[in-house]
C-alpha cells in the first residue's frame, strides 16, 4: 500500500531529483557503508553543553557580528553549512557545534564520501575564511521514513576535526524540547537550491536567503493531505509548515535552516525537508520540527 501511495506522491517531490544526477557518476560508489553505521562517537562538546545548558545550545550560538547596522553577506549566515560530494553541492546543513553539523535525513546515501564547506556563501569556495572538513560518520534518525512524504527527516554529521569559530563560522542555536513556534511567525531560510521550479536555469553560486511565515501545522497538514490526496496525515508532530512569500525553498536546499531570530538570538526551528513542487505560492512547505527531536540530538 505505502509504496504504491509513495509512487504517485514522489511525482510531485523535488528531494528526490538529487539522487540521479550524484549517481551518474560510477566512480563514486567506492565508499566503505561501515564509515556510515551508528553509533557514532559522541559529540564531548555538545554533550557537555547541553549539560551545562538544557535550554540553549551551545552557549553563544546564533549569534552574527553586525558591522554598521547591515551585516556582510559572508557574515550573515556563518552556521549555513554546504554538504558536497566531490565538490558538488548536494544539500545544505547547519553548524551546531564545533564538531557536529545537522542536516536532513534524506540528504544522505551510503554510496557517497561527504564533504562540508564551511565560512563561505559561494560554492566557488573563494573567501579565505572558508574551509571544507571531511566528515567522518553520520547519524541518521532511527525511524527516518521515506513514503513518498518524509517522517523523521533529520541526521547529524561528524566533522573529522573540530571547527575554530570565526566572524564566518558559527553554530546556530538549538530550541529547547519544549520551544513552541506561533503561527505567523517571520522565519528565514536560507540555501543554494534552484531559484526555479523545472527549467534549465542552472543553481546559484551565491547563497541565496528569503523570508516565510510559519503556518498551524493541523491546517497545513489537511491541506497537503488534500492536494497529494494521501490517506495518512503527511505532516506528523515532528514536521513544521511555513509559506514562502517570494520564493520557497527548492531542490539543493534540503537540509538547510529555517531560522528565526528571538532576543537577538538565533535559533534554528526548522529543516528543509519536502515540498510539492518547490514550495508552490499558497502550498506551504515541509521542515522539520528541530525541537521535537531536541532529545535525540543531545543523546547521538
Ligand atoms: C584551530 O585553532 C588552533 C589554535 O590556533 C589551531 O591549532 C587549529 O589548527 C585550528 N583548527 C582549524 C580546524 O583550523
Ligand atoms: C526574550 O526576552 C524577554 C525579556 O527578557 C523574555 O521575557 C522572553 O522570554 C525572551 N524570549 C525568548 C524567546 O527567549
Amino acid at each position: 500500500m505505502a509504496s504504491r501511495m509513495a509512487g504517485s506522491l514522489r511525482l510531485l517531490l523535488w528531494l528526490l531529483l538529487l539522487w540521479p544526477q550524484l549517481g551518474a557518476d560510477p566512480g563514486d560508489a567506492v565508499t566503505p557503508p561501515s564509515a556510515r553505521g551508528p553509533p557514532s562517537p559522541k559529540s564531548e562538546t555538545l554533550m557537555e553543553e547541553a549539560t551545562q545548558k538544557p535550554e540553549v545550545l551551545p552557549r553563544g550560538c546564533g549569534q552574527r557580528r553586525i558591522i554598521g547596522g547591515q551585516p556582510a553577506p559572508e557574515r550573515k549566515w556563518p552556521w549555513q553549512v554546504s554538504l558536497q560530494v566531490q565538490g558538488r553541492h548536494v544539500c545544505g546543513g547547519t553548524l551546531i557545534s564545533s564538531w557536529w553539523v545537522m542536516t536532513a535525513a534524506h540528504c544522505i546515501s551510503d554510496f557517497h564520501d561527504y564533504t562540508v564547506m564551511l565560512g563561505d556563501t559561494s560554492l566557488q569556495h573563494q573567501s579565505p575564511r572558508g574551509l571544507k572538513v571531511p566528515v567522518k560518520d553520520i547519524v541518521i534518525h532511527q525511524e527516518y521514513l521515506h513514503l513518498g512524504v518524509l517522517f523523521n527527516d533529520i541526521a547529524l554529521v561528524l566533522l573529522s576535526f573540530p571547527v575554530n569559530y570565526s566572524t564566518h563560522v558559527q553554530p546556530v542555536c538549538l530550541p529547547s524540547k519544549f520551544f513552541h513556534v506561533e503561527a505567523d511567525t517571520q522565519c528565514w531560510v536560507t540555501g543554494w537550491g534552484r531559484t526555479a521550479e523545472g527549467g534549465s536555469e542552472s543553481p546559484p553560486m551565491d547563497l541565496q536567503e528569503t523570508t516565510v511565515d510559519i503556518v498551524d501545522r493541523e491546517t497545513c497538514n489537511l491541506n497537503l493531505k488534500a492536494i497529494l490526496q494521501a490517506r495518512f496525515d503527511v505532516v506528523s508532530e515532528g514536521g513544521l509548515c511555513a509559506n514562502a512569500e517570494r520564493r520557497g525553498p527548492c531542490k539543493g536546499d534540503s537540509g538547510g535552516p529555517l531560522v528565526c531570530e528571538f532576543n537577538n538570538t538565533w535559533v534554528q526551528v526548522g529543516i528543509v525537508s519536502w515540498g510539492v513542487g518547490c514550495a508552490r505560492k499558497g502550498i506551504p512547505g515541509v521542515y522539520t520540527y528541530v525541537a521535537f527531536y531536541k532529545d535525540w540530538v543531545v543523546k547521538v
